[in-house]
Protein backbone atom coordinates (compact mmCIF):
# COMPACT_ATOMS: atom_id res chain seq x y z
CA UNK A 1 0.00 0.00 0.00
CA UNK A 2 1.46 3.29 -0.72
CA UNK A 3 2.02 5.95 2.04
CA UNK A 4 -0.90 8.62 2.35
CA UNK A 5 0.03 12.32 2.78
CA UNK A 6 -2.51 14.66 3.50
CA UNK A 7 -2.87 17.99 2.07
CA UNK A 8 -4.95 20.41 3.75
CA UNK A 9 -6.72 23.48 1.82
CA UNK A 10 -5.17 21.33 -1.43
CA UNK A 11 -8.15 22.96 -3.67
CA UNK A 12 -6.33 26.57 -3.13
CA UNK A 13 -4.26 28.38 -5.25
CA UNK A 14 -0.58 27.05 -3.38
CA UNK A 15 -1.83 23.60 -2.64
CA UNK A 16 -3.20 22.74 -5.84
CA UNK A 17 0.17 23.42 -7.52
CA UNK A 18 1.83 21.25 -4.64
CA UNK A 19 -0.56 18.64 -5.50
CA UNK A 20 0.53 18.52 -9.30
CA UNK A 21 4.35 18.48 -8.38
CA UNK A 22 3.64 15.72 -5.51
CA UNK A 23 1.68 13.68 -8.10
CA UNK A 24 4.52 13.72 -10.42
CA UNK A 25 7.78 13.35 -7.82
CA UNK A 26 6.89 11.20 -5.03
CA UNK A 27 5.06 8.27 -5.06
CA UNK A 28 2.54 9.21 -2.21
CA UNK A 29 -1.41 8.70 -2.33
CA UNK A 30 -2.40 11.88 -1.81
CA UNK A 31 -5.47 13.09 0.05
CA UNK A 32 -6.28 16.76 -0.09
CA UNK A 33 -8.64 18.32 2.64
CA UNK A 34 -10.05 21.32 1.80
CA UNK A 35 -13.83 22.77 2.38
CA UNK A 36 -13.81 24.92 -0.81
CA UNK A 37 -14.45 27.87 1.48
CA UNK A 38 -12.14 30.16 -1.10
CA UNK A 39 -11.50 27.73 -3.96
CA UNK A 40 -14.09 26.34 -6.65
CA UNK A 41 -14.54 22.89 -6.39
CA UNK A 42 -13.64 22.75 -10.46
CA UNK A 43 -10.02 22.68 -9.47
CA UNK A 44 -10.57 19.43 -8.53
CA UNK A 45 -11.36 18.27 -12.29
CA UNK A 46 -8.97 21.23 -13.56
CA UNK A 47 -5.79 19.11 -11.69
CA UNK A 48 -7.20 15.65 -13.23
CA UNK A 49 -6.84 17.09 -16.56
CA UNK A 50 -3.09 18.43 -15.45
CA UNK A 51 -2.41 14.77 -14.52
CA UNK A 52 -4.66 12.29 -16.61
CA UNK A 53 -5.43 10.63 -12.60
CA UNK A 54 -8.31 10.97 -10.00
CA UNK A 55 -7.67 13.56 -7.20
CA UNK A 56 -8.98 12.92 -3.92
CA UNK A 57 -10.60 16.13 -2.32
CA UNK A 58 -12.33 15.45 1.28
CA UNK A 59 -14.84 18.57 1.88
CA UNK A 60 -13.95 18.72 5.89
CA UNK A 61 -13.68 22.19 7.42
CA UNK A 62 -10.25 22.03 9.86
CA UNK A 63 -12.53 23.26 12.52
CA UNK A 64 -15.03 21.02 12.64
CA UNK A 65 -13.36 18.17 14.98
CA UNK A 66 -15.42 15.63 14.35
CA UNK A 67 -15.73 15.20 10.54
CA UNK A 68 -11.97 16.02 10.58
CA UNK A 69 -11.31 13.00 12.80
CA UNK A 70 -14.07 11.09 10.79
CA UNK A 71 -10.79 11.72 8.00
CA UNK A 72 -8.30 10.61 9.60
CA UNK A 73 -10.16 7.18 10.84
CA UNK A 74 -10.98 6.91 7.61
CA UNK A 75 -7.58 7.20 6.06
CA UNK A 76 -4.76 6.48 9.08
CA UNK A 77 -2.20 5.63 9.03
CA UNK A 78 -0.69 9.04 7.29
CA UNK A 79 2.89 9.76 7.35
CA UNK A 80 2.64 13.22 6.76
CA UNK A 81 0.96 16.85 6.07
CA UNK A 82 1.15 19.53 4.68
CA UNK A 83 -0.51 22.15 6.08
CA UNK A 84 -2.20 25.23 3.81
CA UNK A 85 -5.78 25.48 4.68
CA UNK A 86 -6.14 28.76 6.25
CA UNK A 87 -7.82 32.77 5.26
CA UNK A 88 -5.10 34.42 3.95
CA UNK A 89 -6.94 38.62 2.38
CA UNK A 90 -4.92 40.81 4.92
CA UNK A 91 -7.67 43.59 4.39
CA UNK A 92 -10.34 40.85 5.33
CA UNK A 93 -8.82 40.07 8.32
CA UNK A 94 -8.39 43.44 9.16
CA UNK A 95 -12.77 44.00 8.92
CA UNK A 96 -13.05 40.59 10.13
CA UNK A 97 -10.10 39.51 13.04
CA UNK A 98 -12.47 37.33 14.91
CA UNK A 99 -13.33 35.02 11.79
CA UNK A 100 -9.69 35.01 10.65
CA UNK A 101 -7.86 33.71 14.27
CA UNK A 102 -10.90 31.38 14.45
CA UNK A 103 -10.49 29.40 11.29
CA UNK A 104 -6.83 29.89 11.15
CA UNK A 105 -6.02 29.28 15.09
CA UNK A 106 -9.05 26.44 15.12
CA UNK A 107 -8.09 24.50 12.36
CA UNK A 108 -4.45 24.95 13.14
CA UNK A 109 -5.33 23.26 17.13
CA UNK A 110 -7.16 20.55 15.60
CA UNK A 111 -4.51 19.38 13.00
CA UNK A 112 -1.83 19.06 15.69
CA UNK A 113 -4.20 17.45 17.96
CA UNK A 114 -4.66 15.14 15.71
CA UNK A 115 -1.02 14.83 14.41
CA UNK A 116 -0.18 13.51 17.91
CA UNK A 117 -3.26 11.51 18.18
CA UNK A 118 -2.45 9.59 15.07
CA UNK A 119 0.95 9.42 14.73
CA UNK A 120 1.98 11.31 11.94
CA UNK A 121 5.56 12.00 11.61
CA UNK A 122 6.13 14.96 8.83
CA UNK A 123 4.41 18.10 9.57
CA UNK A 124 4.91 21.25 7.13
CA UNK A 125 3.44 24.67 7.75
CA UNK A 126 2.39 27.65 5.36
CA UNK A 127 4.00 30.22 7.11
CA UNK A 128 4.85 34.05 5.75
CA UNK A 129 6.71 36.52 5.26
CA UNK A 130 3.84 38.44 6.84
CA UNK A 131 5.65 37.33 10.49
CA UNK A 132 8.59 39.39 10.74
CA UNK A 133 6.40 42.72 10.53
CA UNK A 134 8.31 46.42 9.51
CA UNK A 135 11.56 44.82 9.78
CA UNK A 136 14.66 47.64 9.83
CA UNK A 137 17.53 45.19 7.66
CA UNK A 138 16.90 43.27 4.69
CA UNK A 139 17.30 40.94 3.43
CA UNK A 140 15.72 38.99 6.07
CA UNK A 141 16.55 35.82 6.98
CA UNK A 142 14.95 32.83 9.49
CA UNK A 143 16.80 34.50 12.45
CA UNK A 144 15.62 38.01 11.72
CA UNK A 145 13.95 39.93 14.80
CA UNK A 146 10.13 39.64 14.16
CA UNK A 147 8.36 42.46 14.96
CA UNK A 148 4.50 43.07 15.22
CA UNK A 149 2.77 42.13 12.51
CA UNK A 150 0.56 44.62 10.57
CA UNK A 151 -2.44 42.71 10.11
CA UNK A 152 -4.90 40.13 11.80
CA UNK A 153 -3.71 37.65 8.93
CA UNK A 154 -0.03 38.15 9.55
CA UNK A 155 -0.95 37.78 13.61
CA UNK A 156 -2.33 34.17 12.89
CA UNK A 157 0.94 33.20 11.39
CA UNK A 158 3.28 34.15 14.10
CA UNK A 159 0.87 32.82 16.80
CA UNK A 160 0.55 29.49 14.24
CA UNK A 161 4.36 29.32 14.68
CA UNK A 162 4.58 30.08 17.97
CA UNK A 163 1.71 27.09 18.61
CA UNK A 164 3.86 24.45 16.66
CA UNK A 165 7.04 25.50 18.62
CA UNK A 166 5.41 24.97 22.16
CA UNK A 167 3.81 21.80 20.47
CA UNK A 168 7.33 20.72 19.43
CA UNK A 169 8.93 20.95 22.91
CA UNK A 170 8.20 17.41 23.74
CA UNK A 171 7.60 15.82 20.55
CA UNK A 172 10.37 13.23 19.88
CA UNK A 173 9.61 11.16 16.38
CA UNK A 174 7.89 14.14 14.73
CA UNK A 175 9.46 16.49 12.33
CA UNK A 176 8.02 19.42 11.50
CA UNK A 177 9.16 22.13 8.68
CA UNK A 178 7.88 25.88 8.71
CA UNK A 179 7.82 27.39 5.41
CA UNK A 180 7.75 30.98 5.11
CA UNK A 181 6.61 32.17 1.56
CA UNK A 182 7.18 35.60 0.51
CA UNK A 183 5.01 36.17 -2.81
CA UNK A 184 3.62 33.55 -4.57
CA UNK A 185 2.63 34.36 -8.12
CA UNK A 186 1.90 33.21 -11.76
CA UNK A 187 0.05 29.99 -12.89
CA UNK A 188 1.46 26.34 -13.40
CA UNK A 189 2.28 26.29 -17.31
CA UNK A 190 -0.42 24.26 -18.93
CA UNK A 191 -2.13 27.26 -18.03
CA UNK A 192 -4.98 24.96 -16.38
CA UNK A 193 -4.21 25.66 -12.93
CA UNK A 194 -3.78 29.34 -11.14
CA UNK A 195 -5.07 31.55 -9.00
CA UNK A 196 -8.48 31.46 -8.74
CA UNK A 197 -10.22 32.63 -5.21
CA UNK A 198 -13.55 32.85 -4.42
CA UNK A 199 -13.26 36.38 -2.21
CA UNK A 200 -12.23 39.10 -4.64
CA UNK A 201 -8.36 39.39 -5.10
CA UNK A 202 -6.08 42.37 -3.16
CA UNK A 203 -2.86 41.08 -4.33
CA UNK A 204 -1.52 42.30 -6.74
CA UNK A 205 -0.93 39.74 -9.66
CA UNK A 206 -4.65 38.99 -9.76
CA UNK A 207 -5.70 42.32 -10.08
CA UNK A 208 -2.98 43.23 -12.58
CA UNK A 209 -4.19 40.44 -15.03
CA UNK A 210 -7.71 41.44 -14.42
CA UNK A 211 -7.38 44.81 -14.92
CA UNK A 212 -5.62 43.64 -18.26
CA UNK A 213 -8.49 41.70 -19.25
CA UNK A 214 -10.96 44.08 -18.77
CA UNK A 215 -12.37 42.33 -16.10
CA UNK A 216 -12.04 45.55 -13.43
CA UNK A 217 -11.84 49.53 -15.05
CA UNK A 218 -8.48 50.65 -13.01
CA UNK A 219 -5.90 49.02 -10.84
CA UNK A 220 -5.11 50.89 -7.47
CA UNK A 221 -1.90 51.45 -6.25
CA UNK A 222 -1.42 51.80 -2.56
CA UNK A 223 0.64 53.81 -1.31
CA UNK A 224 3.21 56.37 -3.04
CA UNK A 225 4.98 57.88 -0.29
CA UNK A 226 6.85 54.70 1.18
CA UNK A 227 10.24 54.72 2.19
CA UNK A 228 11.54 52.79 -1.33
CA UNK A 229 13.06 53.80 -4.42
CA UNK A 230 9.89 55.03 -6.27
CA UNK A 231 7.55 55.49 -3.16
CA UNK A 232 5.53 52.11 -3.77
CA UNK A 233 5.81 48.57 -1.56
CA UNK A 234 8.72 46.31 -2.08
CA UNK A 235 7.91 42.48 -2.31
CA UNK A 236 9.90 39.20 -3.29
CA UNK A 237 7.70 37.74 -5.95
CA UNK A 238 8.53 33.64 -6.43
CA UNK A 239 6.75 31.24 -8.93
CA UNK A 240 4.49 29.16 -7.29
CA UNK A 241 5.32 26.25 -9.61
CA UNK A 242 8.80 27.09 -6.99
CA UNK A 243 7.36 26.96 -4.04
CA UNK A 244 5.38 23.66 -4.74
CA UNK A 245 8.85 22.30 -5.62
CA UNK A 246 9.97 23.24 -2.54
CA UNK A 247 7.19 21.53 -0.26
CA UNK A 248 8.44 18.02 -2.02
CA UNK A 249 12.08 19.06 -1.55
CA UNK A 250 10.96 19.68 2.13
CA UNK A 251 8.95 16.39 2.91
CA UNK A 252 11.97 14.64 1.41
CA UNK A 253 14.44 16.17 4.09
CA UNK A 254 11.92 15.46 6.65
CA UNK A 255 11.68 11.87 6.02
CA UNK A 256 15.16 11.61 5.55
CA UNK A 257 16.05 13.13 8.41
CA UNK A 258 13.90 11.51 10.79
CA UNK A 259 15.33 13.12 14.41
CA UNK A 260 15.32 16.38 12.59
CA UNK A 261 12.54 17.90 14.88
CA UNK A 262 11.79 21.78 13.94
CA UNK A 263 13.18 23.83 10.93
CA UNK A 264 12.47 27.08 9.84
CA UNK A 265 13.24 28.13 5.29
CA UNK A 266 12.20 31.57 3.85
CA UNK A 267 11.18 30.70 0.44
CA UNK A 268 11.74 33.85 -2.01
CA UNK A 269 13.78 34.74 -4.95
CA UNK A 270 15.90 37.53 -2.64
CA UNK A 271 15.28 40.26 -4.95
CA UNK A 272 12.80 42.97 -4.38
CA UNK A 273 10.52 44.39 -7.15
CA UNK A 274 8.15 47.90 -6.90
CA UNK A 275 4.79 47.50 -7.24
CA UNK A 276 5.31 49.99 -10.19
CA UNK A 277 8.38 47.94 -11.22
CA UNK A 278 5.92 44.78 -11.76
CA UNK A 279 3.17 46.77 -13.49
CA UNK A 280 5.83 48.17 -16.33
CA UNK A 281 7.11 44.50 -16.58
CA UNK A 282 3.92 43.59 -17.40
CA UNK A 283 2.86 46.04 -19.54
CA UNK A 284 6.13 45.63 -22.23
CA UNK A 285 4.91 41.57 -21.70
CA UNK A 286 1.63 42.07 -23.16
CA UNK A 287 2.36 44.94 -24.63
CA UNK A 288 -0.84 47.08 -23.52
CA UNK A 289 -1.08 50.53 -20.97
CA UNK A 290 -2.62 49.66 -18.21
CA UNK A 291 -4.99 52.08 -16.31
CA UNK A 292 -3.53 52.23 -13.15
CA UNK A 293 -4.11 54.97 -10.31
CA UNK A 294 -2.27 55.67 -6.97
CA UNK A 295 -4.15 56.00 -4.04
CA UNK A 296 -3.48 56.29 -0.18
CA UNK A 297 -1.92 53.59 1.61
CA UNK A 298 -3.63 50.43 3.13
CA UNK A 299 -3.83 49.44 6.44
CA UNK A 300 -1.87 46.74 7.07
CA UNK A 301 0.69 46.38 4.43
CA UNK A 302 4.64 46.70 4.76
CA UNK A 303 6.89 49.10 3.11
CA UNK A 304 9.50 46.76 1.67
CA UNK A 305 10.57 42.96 2.53
CA UNK A 306 12.58 40.45 0.67
CA UNK A 307 14.21 37.72 1.81
CA UNK A 308 17.57 35.76 2.48
CA UNK A 309 16.87 32.26 1.31
CA UNK A 310 20.39 30.59 1.81
CA UNK A 311 18.93 28.02 4.47
CA UNK A 312 16.36 26.51 2.42
CA UNK A 313 19.67 26.56 -0.72
CA UNK A 314 22.10 24.79 1.56
CA UNK A 315 19.65 22.26 3.30
CA UNK A 316 16.80 21.34 0.72
CA UNK A 317 18.45 22.48 -2.14
CA UNK A 318 15.80 24.82 -3.06
CA UNK A 319 16.43 27.61 -5.41
CA UNK A 320 13.99 29.79 -7.66
CA UNK A 321 14.30 28.55 -11.06
CA UNK A 322 11.36 30.97 -13.07
CA UNK A 323 11.89 34.46 -13.41
CA UNK A 324 9.81 37.81 -12.76
CA UNK A 325 9.12 37.52 -16.65
CA UNK A 326 7.88 33.62 -16.21
CA UNK A 327 5.98 34.55 -13.42
CA UNK A 328 3.87 37.60 -14.91
CA UNK A 329 3.78 35.56 -18.46
CA UNK A 330 2.34 32.68 -16.51
CA UNK A 331 -0.52 34.67 -14.77
CA UNK A 332 -1.32 36.20 -17.95
CA UNK A 333 -2.02 33.04 -19.34
CA UNK A 334 -4.36 31.56 -17.12
CA UNK A 335 -6.21 34.83 -17.09
CA UNK A 336 -6.30 34.29 -20.78
CA UNK A 337 -8.12 30.41 -19.46
CA UNK A 338 -10.39 31.90 -17.38
CA UNK A 339 -11.65 33.87 -19.95
CA UNK A 340 -12.18 31.81 -22.54
CA UNK A 341 -14.03 29.60 -20.50
CA UNK A 342 -16.69 32.42 -19.33
CA UNK A 343 -17.19 33.60 -23.04
N1 LIG B 1 -0.76 33.15 -1.51
C1 LIG B 1 0.06 33.89 -0.79
O1 LIG B 1 0.41 35.00 -1.18
C2 LIG B 1 0.60 33.37 0.53
C3 LIG B 1 1.74 33.98 1.09
C4 LIG B 1 2.22 33.49 2.31
C5 LIG B 1 1.58 32.43 2.95
N2 LIG B 1 0.47 31.89 2.39
C6 LIG B 1 -0.21 30.80 3.10
O2 LIG B 1 -0.20 29.66 2.26
C7 LIG B 1 -1.38 28.90 2.47
C8 LIG B 1 -2.07 28.64 1.15
O3 LIG B 1 -2.38 29.90 0.55
P1 LIG B 1 -3.15 29.99 -0.84
O4 LIG B 1 -2.67 31.20 -1.51
O5 LIG B 1 -3.11 28.70 -1.54
O6 LIG B 1 -4.64 30.28 -0.30
P2 LIG B 1 -6.01 29.78 -0.92
O7 LIG B 1 -7.08 30.59 -0.24
O8 LIG B 1 -5.99 29.77 -2.39
O9 LIG B 1 -6.07 28.27 -0.41
C9 LIG B 1 -6.37 27.94 0.92
C10 LIG B 1 -7.36 26.80 0.86
O10 LIG B 1 -7.68 26.44 2.20
C11 LIG B 1 -9.07 26.18 2.29
N3 LIG B 1 -9.46 26.42 3.68
C12 LIG B 1 -9.38 27.58 4.38
N4 LIG B 1 -9.82 27.39 5.63
C13 LIG B 1 -10.20 26.08 5.71
C14 LIG B 1 -10.76 25.28 6.73
N5 LIG B 1 -11.04 25.78 7.94
N6 LIG B 1 -11.03 23.99 6.47
C15 LIG B 1 -10.76 23.45 5.25
N7 LIG B 1 -10.26 24.16 4.23
C16 LIG B 1 -9.98 25.46 4.46
C17 LIG B 1 -9.71 27.13 1.29
O11 LIG B 1 -10.97 26.67 0.84
C18 LIG B 1 -8.68 27.19 0.19
O12 LIG B 1 -8.96 26.27 -0.85
C19 LIG B 1 -2.22 29.67 3.48
O13 LIG B 1 -1.94 29.16 4.77
C20 LIG B 1 -1.68 31.08 3.38
O14 LIG B 1 -1.85 31.81 4.56
C21 LIG B 1 -0.02 32.32 1.19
Amino acid sequence: MKKRLFVTGGMGYIGSHTLIELAEHTDYELISLDSFQNSVPHVQQRLERVLGRKILNEAVDLCDMPRLEAAFQKYAPIEGIIHFAALKSVPDSVANPVFYYRNNLVSLLNVLECVEKYQVKNFIFSSSCAIYGEVAKLPVFEGSIQNMPQSPYAHTKQMGERIIQDFMVQKNGINCIILRYFNPVGAHVSGLIGEEPLNKPTNLLPLLTRTAAGLQTELLVFGSDYPTRDGSCIRDYVHVSDIAQAHVLALKYAVQNPKMGLEVFNLGSGEGVSVLEAIHTFQEIIGKTLNYRIVERRAGDLAAIYSDSSHAAKHLGWRCQRSLADMLESAWKWQQTLASEQS
